[in-house]
């Protein structure tokens, strides 16, 4: 006897009682265990092959009165899955039914997923509690730096005899440790502008008013006072983080020119042109009477209007 093909007519010892609209696979043997049939009606009923009488090309006669049929409990679709489901797809190759809904019986373990999902829950939740003290004091380590208090270090980057005139930008350089993640600690080269302001240009800077800067706590750190004339900019562009340059332009005078994409500042660190989303980053400085210059290396988001420091 041939195999049941899908859509073939279920025809009874006394009528047509509907189509083949799945066929369910015995694993094993994988021999064809059980046709399902969809009745008049709409409903679905599991036939056993033992019912089957012949196969013919397009058509299943049973050995059963449609009553019978009828008669029998209506299919479960969720006691089966799909041999694809099930990753034995190869089981359609012995079968006439692709393509095709082939279904194998889900194993009695798998209807109870309920309790199945409780103990492999069970069982990660206890994975974890083993494993959480072997793995905490590794991620404390990885992660410490991230959550390190920002360094708040005066540093001192030269000596204002350096500046010969008000109003122009004079870069200075300077060296500061970091220590990123698991790697070891290094030094890395920083650049800052500072420039003596004329009373005119400090007042652009601190619109009449102290600078304060404060941690993310609260706390004040520092205050730049706004009659101090010197004055210092992170030597990173607030728009990408890219090195600017003190430049003569040839319309707007000497200004702070970013290469990048040419965003121009002025003395007082103003937006005068371009695509920089604030004015550039003015930081702590203090000057002692020797006239040697420090300030606290702070690093702001970049691209964005408000000041957030990052570093
Ligand atoms: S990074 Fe300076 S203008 Fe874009």
């Amino acid at each position: 006897m041939g195999q049941p093909k899908l859509k073939s007519l279920v025809r009874c010892k006394d009528r047509d009682v509907g189509e083949v609209t799945k066929v369910i696979v015995d694993p094993l043997s994988h021999d064809v265990s059980h046709i399902v049939v969809k009745l008049d009606d709409g409903t679905e009923r599991q036939v056993g092959m033992e019912c089957v009488r012949t196969v013919l090309d397009a058509v299943v006669e049973l050995d059963a009165l449609s009553s019978d049929i009828a008669a029998l409990p209506p299919f479960v679709r969720a006691d089966y899955v799909t041999t694809r489901e099930v990753e034995i797809s190869h089981l359609e190759d012995h079968l006439d039914v692709i393509p095709g809904e082939v279904l194998v019986p889900l194993p009695a373990l798998e209807k109870d997923i309920k309790r199945r999902t409780f103990f492999m829950n069970f069982t990660h939740a206890i994975g974890i509690l083993i494993g959480l003290p072997m793995v905490y004091p590794v991620l404390r380590y990885l992660m410490k730096p991230m959550y390190a208090p920002f360094d708040n270090e005066w540093l001192k980057v030269g000596n204002v005899g350096k500046i010969k005139e008000e109003d122009v930008g004079v870069q200075f350089q300077y060296k500061k440790k970091v220590k990123e993640a698991y790697m070891p600690e290094s030094e890395i080269e920083k650049t800052v502008w500072i420039l003596k302001a004329t009373p005119s240009v400090l007042e652009q800077v601190y619109q009449g008013k102290d600078q304060e800067f404060r941690d993310p706590s609260g706390r004040l750190i520092w205050t730049n006072k706004k009659d101090v004339p010197y004055v210092a900019f992170s030597g990173k562009c607030p728009h990408l983080g890219c090195a600017y340059k003190w430049r003569q332009h040839k319309t707007l005078g000497q200004v702070f020119l970013c290469p990048c994409h040419l965003s121009i500042y002025d003395a007082a660190g103003k937006v005068l042109d371009g695509p920089a989303p604030r004015r550039l980053d003015a930081l702590p400085i203090r000057v002692a009477a020797n006239g040697d210059v420090e300030i606290i290396d702070m690093e702001f988001k970049a691209g964005i209007k408000s000041q957030v420091r990052i570093m």
